[in-house]
Parts: structure tokens; sequence; C-alpha cells
């Protein structure tokens, strides 16, 4: 070729390879929409989202522990009242800083809040009026129980209990009783081989013992059992998994009734190891009869002693389900796109479990993990084996040891905290303290599927006030542009969601009920009316607020307030 032909050529060649990048582009840009959105909310919360909770004011608190020096929240006046005048020892006086804020969803705002006692790895629970209960913690914090009563009106504060637990509980966990009089259970704790009640239905009462978390504890592993994981099953028994066991606890006669198969594999799910749990959404089909435990992630046994010498050891990559109601257990593993731990779990509201968060290697505890887990996992429980989870949007940040995620009314999901060091800690070390909030936004949110989301949805009871008691009907009112009455009824479903208390990668009694829908009409007007049933009793649904969905054909609508109570 001359040299005319040869640039010509060189001219097609690089349009070919313009027209390729622009294909690829192209075909990237449609896998990335399905695979939701990232958002940025705050690049300061001045405190570590250790713990989170969302209320049914929208609002969600937020706690760090106390004792972790200065936060980057400032106050200019101690919660005693006394002025911090920014001289050099208040700048060091942990007690001129906030360590807890609540944050407003609808306004995208921050306020300081007293938690008033160390809350280091401390555990919590929404109760039946919406009031957050926060147990245990640390030092002089670690018997301590404490109140949160939220408001909209920015006046609201942490109030500590007169009483005091019967035992120190630092990495406890709680789950509400289904129960009228409002009780939770607290579980084990550091070095601690009991539960007990709050509040005691006896004065003398005090904790009783569970050999469980003997048979559980791994000393050379950093134990191994902290923060069990806790499942209420819809026959009122207590599911308890701790390491690599599990048990179901009859509470009130303090005896375990069933021990379940050891989960397959080798390596460990609670903390340090630290996967995360969810019971899968109970169906009013077989009258919330069917609980279903599922369980993903850990750490490689031996990753506790392995990360203090510096080596950090492969996650575990497997997810087991197992039915624990009836009389045959078996668990059913599978896969993960990749080795996790840290992670989150949390029920969307189409019922599909989100994975976010967390770590691939090493296991919990400060400076023990390496590599963040910055893609989320969607998890679809009912697709068959081996086409249940896709790969999401991946975050630029990490959220590691110490980070939370919580589901928000709108359908985001919030996620917030991440800090692997002893102090808060922005230079010189491999992952920094992280106090940006950002929102994971689903792709089900997307403007492209406006035209079948539910819309407007209001409820109507017969008590007002969005309250309905157990397994009576109620109303739910709503827009849809769609027309089709004759397949209606299989596509809409209405989800409620009891609201965790998240810490540690475990949401404590997260849980969701897909409620009967006993007829559905669209009126002339546009207007959809379904008549739903609450769900029959607390052991389905523990009494307080849950979180209304509506979801056609996989698309949610926004979520309302609704208070399930007894008669
Ligand atoms: C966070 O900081 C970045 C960089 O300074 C800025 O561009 C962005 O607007 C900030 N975002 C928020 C939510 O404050
Ligand atoms: C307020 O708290 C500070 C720091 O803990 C303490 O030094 C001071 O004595 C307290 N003042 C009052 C009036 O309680
Ligand atoms: C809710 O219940 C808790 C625990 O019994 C109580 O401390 C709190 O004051 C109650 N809150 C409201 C708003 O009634
Ligand atoms: C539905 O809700 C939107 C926004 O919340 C509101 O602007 C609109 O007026 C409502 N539509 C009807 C028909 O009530």
């Amino acid at each position: 070729m001359d040299n005319k032909h040869l640039s010509s050529f060189y001219k097609l060649l690089a349009i070919a390879y313009l027209l390729l990048l622009f294909a690829q582009a192209v075909k990237a840009a449609k896998a990335d929409r399905g695979r939701g959105e990232w958002q940025l909310l705050q690049n300061n919360t001045g405190v570590v989202a250790m713990h989170m909770a969302l209320t049914y004011k929208n609002t969600v608190i937020m706690f760090d522990q106390t004792d972790s020096g200065p936060s980057r929240y400032l106050l200019r006046r101690r919660f005693n009242g006394t002025r911090c005048e920014g001289t050099r020892n208040d700048l060091e006086d942990s007690s001129c800083y906030a360590h807890s804020v609540e944050y407003d969803v609808l306004r995208n705002k921050i306020r300081p809040l007293d938690v008033g006692s160390d809350t280091w790895c401390s555990s919590g629970s929404m109760l039946s009026n919406g009031t957050l209960i926060e147990t245990g913690g640390f030092g002089a914090g670690s018997r301590r129980i404490r109140y949160f009563s939220p408001c909209r009106n920015g006046h609201c504060d942490w109030k500590q209990g007169k009483k005091l637990l019967s035992h120190e509980r630092w990495y406890a966990s709680n789950l509400r009783l289904p129960e009228k009089d409002d009780r939770i259970i607290v579980v084990g704790g550091r070095d601690v081989f009991s539960y007990e009640f709050v509040p005691k239905t006896l004065s003398r009462e005090n904790s009783f013992n569970l050999p469980f978390l003997h048979k559980t504890y791994d000393k050379n592993q950093g134990r191994n059992n902290l923060y069990p994981i806790l499942h209420l099953s819809s026959d009122g028994n207590i599911f308890i998994f701790a390491n690599r066991d599990s048990i179901l606890l009859n509470y009130k006669r303090n005896k375990v009734v069933k021990t379940y198969p050891r989960i397959p594999g080798k390596g460990s799910r609670s903390y340090p190891s630290t996967g995360s749990s969810v019971i899968l959404p109970l169906h009013h089909t077989n009258g919330f009869k069917k609980v279903e435990v599922m369980i993903c992630g850990g750490a490689a046994y031996g990753a506790y002693s392995a990360a203090k010498q510096g080596r950090f050891l492969k996650g575990l990559s497997s997810c087991g389900r197992m039915v624990i109601t009836g009389n045959s257990h078996k668990w059913k593993m599978e896969k993960m796109p990749e080795s996790r731990l840290m992670n989150d779990m949390i029920i969307l509201p189409t019922g599909h479990i989100l994975i976010i968060n967390g770590v691939k290697n090493g296991c919990a505890g400060w400076e023990l993990a390496s590599n963040p887990s910055l893609r989320p996992y969607l998890y679809k429980p009912k697709k068959p084996l081996g086409k249940r989870f896709s790969i999401l949007k991946s975050t630029k940040i990490a959220r590691m040891y110490h980070s939370s995620a919580v589901l928000l009314p709108d359908g985001r999901v919030l996620v917030g905290g991440s800090n692997p060091n002893n102090k808060y800690t922005f230079k010189n070390v491999a992952h920094p303290t992280e106090l940006r909030l950002q929102a994971f936004v689903p792709a089900h949110m997307g403007r492209e599927f406006d035209h079948i989301r539910p819309k407007n949805v209001s409820i109507y009871t017969s008590k007002n006030d969005e309250v309905v008691a157990y397994g009576e009907e109620f109303e739910v009112k709503f827009l849809m542009e769609k027309e089709n009455k004759e397949k209606l009824r299989n596509e809409v479903i209405f989800t409620a969601y009891a609201t965790p208390f998240n810490t540690h990668s475990i949401s404590m009694n997260q849980r969701m009920i897909i409620l009967k829908c006993k007829n559905i009409v669209r009126n002339e007007d546009g207007w959809f009316n379904a008549l739903l049933e609450a769900p029959p009793s607390a052991k389905v649904a523990p009494s307080g607020y849950y979180m209304l969905s509506v979801v056609n054909n996989g698309i949610p609508s926004g979520a309302q307030w609704v208070r399930f109570v007894y008669a």
C-alpha cells in the first residue's frame, strides 16, 4: 500500500474502533440500568453510624461509642449546659462532642443527641409504641437501658432507664417478644452465657443460663459466638444461631426445643466472623407457618488469629437456607458471587434481599480486614438455584467494620459508618474513619417503572391513626396507571416491614410479612381499593409500626406506616 491508502486504512480503523467503543458504552449503560444508583447525602455526619435505626417519624437514630474520644461533631455546649470554649482541653474532651445524632430523612439534616452512657457495641429494638429501647454497651454503659421516643420537632432525646441489666452485656443481641406487655429478650454478650428479659416480670428475676453459648464459644478465635443471630419463629419460639450452630428456644419455659444441624462448610458466621442473616418474608398463603432462615457470608476458620498476625484470610462465599418450622431441617447451600463478611442483609419492599457493605478478607475488629466489598448483591429467593444473585452498582466508599444500613420509607437504603480504627482517624491508615452518608437507590425505583408503580397509598382502618388490631380488616387505597383487572390479584402484593435496629451486620427484629388481600377493585375514578387482613398474631408480627408497601409486578410504592396492635 502507498502512503495515501495506508492513511485512509488507518482512518477506517480508527472509525471502526470508535464505533466499537460506542457500542460498548451503550451496552454498559444498558447493563448499568437495573443495577441501581448511589447518592451522597452528607459529607459529614459527625458521628460514625456504628448503630442505626429508622423511627416511624422518618428519622434515623445513629450512634457510636462515647469512649472513642472526639468525634467530628463539636458541640458549643456540653449536654450538661457548660460551654465548650474551644480551648485545647475542650478540643480533647469527649464531652464536647456528640456521639449520637438524629438524621431527618425528609430534610436531610442532622442534629446532635445525648446518648448518656457508653453504647459501644450495644443492641436495640423498636417497642410497640415506636420507642427505641437500647441495651448494654461498654464500661459504665454495659448494664444500661436507654430509651428514645422519636419526635418531629427536634426536641426529643435519649433517656437513661433507672433499672439496670442483670449482667454487663457487650456484643449482645435483642429481640422483641410476641407479648402484649412489650418485653424484649437480650441474649449473650462478651463472656456472658445467658439471656435476660427487659423489663423483668418478677421483681427478683435474674438472667437464665444458656449452655448453647458455651458450646459455640471459641476462645482462641475471638469467641465467634458474639452478636448471636435471633429470629422470632411464627410458633412463638426463638431461633438462635451462633458460630455454626443453631437452636430453637422456648423462652417461656427456658427450654431448648430443637437443635438444628450444623451449617455445612468450614468457617464461622458470628462476631468476629460476622456474616449476616434474615428470615425470608412470611407469607399468608401458608398461614405464615413456614419460616425460612437465610445466612450469608462469614469468616474462614482461623481468620481471627491470622488477622492478628496481619494475614487476612478470604471470607466465606456461601449462604445457607433452612426452614426452621416443620419436622425436617436441612441447610441448602448456595454461592454468592464473591466472598463476603461484615455484610448487611436488608429485605427490600419487593421481598428481595439486598446484600450490602462488608469486606472480602479478614474478620471484624480494628484493622483486622482488607478488601472492601464495594458491589451490593440482589438476591431473589424464589428464582431457581443459580439464578438468584445479581451484582449491583459499585460504591466508591468502603463500608467495613462499624458500618450500617437501613431501609427508608421511600425505598432507598441508607448506608453509613465504617471505622476499623480505635479512634476517629483520617490519616496514615489503610481505611480511614468514614463519616459520609449515602443512599443506595434500587433499580426498581427508576422512573421507567413509574407507569406501573402504585402511588398515593393511604391506609384506612376502623381505629384511625393507621392502627389495626390483629386479624382485623383494613383498607388500602392507591393509584395506578394499570388497567388489566384480570391479572391484578396475582401481580399486586402488600408487604409489611418491621424496622430493625442495625449494628455489626445484624438487623435485629427485621422481618417482612406478605399480607392477605381479600379483595381488590378499581373504581371509576382510577383509584384502587384493596381490602387487607392484618397479621393474625404477634407471633407472626410483633406489635408496633410497620412500613406497608404496595408492590405491582415487582415495582413497589413508597411505604406508609401502619401499626399492628392487640385488640
Ligand atoms: C460533599 O463534598 C464535595 C466535595 O467538596 C462537594 O462537591 C459535594 O457537593 C458535597 N456534598 C454534600 C452532600 O454536601
Ligand atoms: C459538665 O461536664 C463537664 C465534663 O464532663 C464537667 O467537667 C463539669 O463539671 C460538668 N458541669 C456540671 C455543672 O455538671
Ligand atoms: C413507649 O413505651 C416506653 C416503654 O414502656 C416508655 O418508656 C415510653 O415513654 C413510651 N412512649 C410514649 C411516647 O408513650
Ligand atoms: C398523588 O401524590 C402526588 C405527590 O405526592 C400529588 O402531587 C398528587 O396530587 C396526588 N394525586 C392525587 C390524585 O391525589
